[in-house]
């Protein structure tokens, strides 16, 4: 059994870099584990060049350990292979992906060949080595139109998922699946993020979107800053109790501890053969305006919103049921709406150009 306080495991987190995976490390190192982050920083905005991107030197500050960091693409073989001849790793936490629907829908095959083909790559590389253990970054969107609320990971996957992006994430669990039953040596374990939102209280990392953001609450605090003039709400004519989309937000520093039991669930001996996915969220629903009136309460801020039509792929309504996740992974989310919105306004407010601040 894995021991909260392990010293001797290794892990290796792609797309270590990023919003999900600074947070993530900072929970690894926290349990005094080996981490190795190997990113492409294409979406990086801070300008670092050659060194480590400034999320990961803020890591280090947070958390007073070293991370290895390689500055490669998954797609890049030789590259892995050198990395993994290098290490001996227990398990991998694949977070490195393309994540804008918006852009999936404009380059699918950036996102296939990206999302997909890069981590065939990766699989084939851990094979080589005989490193069969893996967290895998999959998002609700598999999901596709909720037949059912909330969902539970019995819904049916695959079906009418409503954007490229979410049709790689499905692929790739798929591809998972087919791989767990043609060699039993390999665990799986797919988490399933619904709405990923907030900072670690620090203030010092955080959600920093390149251009303008896509998702809400990134977009609210950066209205609230003083970035952008007003939110523009898409459709406010929903079945639902405002008219205006409801969604299940989980706080990020949730959704790290999540990776960590799911980390210590699969370096359990016990876990081999095996294919798993759980949910990751909240479990209740809260709709754009909710957001935005926490957030305006904890900011002392208005935001000014304007009314438009709905975006194509969205739908009303989609929240978890974690039960899954809270008794095999022993892991339940505990922040509320107000701490994710605190924390994404303190992180906000420190850096209102995100890691560009300075
Ligand atoms: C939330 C709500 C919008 C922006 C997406 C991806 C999903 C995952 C999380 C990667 C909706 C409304 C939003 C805005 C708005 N990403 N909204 N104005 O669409 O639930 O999920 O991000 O894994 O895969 O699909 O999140 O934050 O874009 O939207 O009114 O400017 O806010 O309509 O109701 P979404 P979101």
């Amino acid at each position: 059994v894995v021991e909260d306080n392990v010293a001797s495991v290794v892990v290796l987190v792609t797309g270590g870099c990023g919003y999900v995976g600074t947070h993530t490390v900072v929970r690894l190192l926290e349990q005094n584990v080996q981490v190795v982050v190997v990113d492409n920083v294409a979406w990086t905005n801070d300008g670092t060049e050659g060194s480590k991107p400034k999320s990961l030197q803020r890591v280090e500050e947070l958390t007073g350990k070293t991370v290895v960091f390689h500055n490669i693409d998954i797609s890049n073989a030789d590259a892995l292979e050198k990395i993994f001849n290098s290490y001996r790793f227990d398990c991998v936490i694949h977070l490195a992906a393309l994540k804008s629907v918006g852009d999936s829908c404009r380059l699918p095959l950036d996102y296939y060949r990206n999302n997909v083909a890069g981590t065939v790559t990766l699989l084939e590389v851990m094979k080589c080595h005989q490193v069969k253990k893996l967290v895998f970054s999959s998002s609700a969107t598999v999901y596709g139109e909720p037949q059912y609320l909330p969902i539970n990971e019995e819904h049916v996957t695959g079906q009418k998922v409503t954007n490229p992006y979410g049709r790689t994430k499905y692929f790739i669990e798929e591809i998972l699946r087919d791989l767990c039953k043609s060699d039993p040596e390999w665990s799986v374990i797919c988490l399933r993020y619904f709405n990923p939102v907030g900072a670690h209280p620090s203030g010092r990392i955080g959600e920093d979107p390149a251009g303008v953001p896509c998702n809400l609450m990134p977009y609210v605090a950066q209205v609230a800053v003083g970035r952008r003039p007003k939110l523009a709400v898409y459709g406010n004519d929903y079945p639902t109790p405002d008219g205006t989309g409801i969604r299940d937000y989980i706080h990020i520093m949730d959704l790290a501890e999540g990776h960590w039991a799911a980390t210590k669930k699969i370096l359990q001996n016990g876990s081999k053969g095996s294919w798993l996915a759980y949910n990751l969220g909240l479990g209740r629903g809260y709709s754009v305006l909710d957001v935005v009136k926490c957030f305006e309460s904890v900011s002392g801020r208005s935001i000014a919103v304007d009314f438009v039509s709905r975006r194509d792929g969205d739908v009303a309504s989609s929240y978890s049921d974690c039960s899954l996740a809270s008794s095999q992974l022993d892991w339940k989310a505990s922040r509320t709406l107000t701490d994710m919105c605190t924390d994404m306004w303190r992180w906000q407010s420190i850096n209102p150009h995100g890691y560009q601040s300075n």
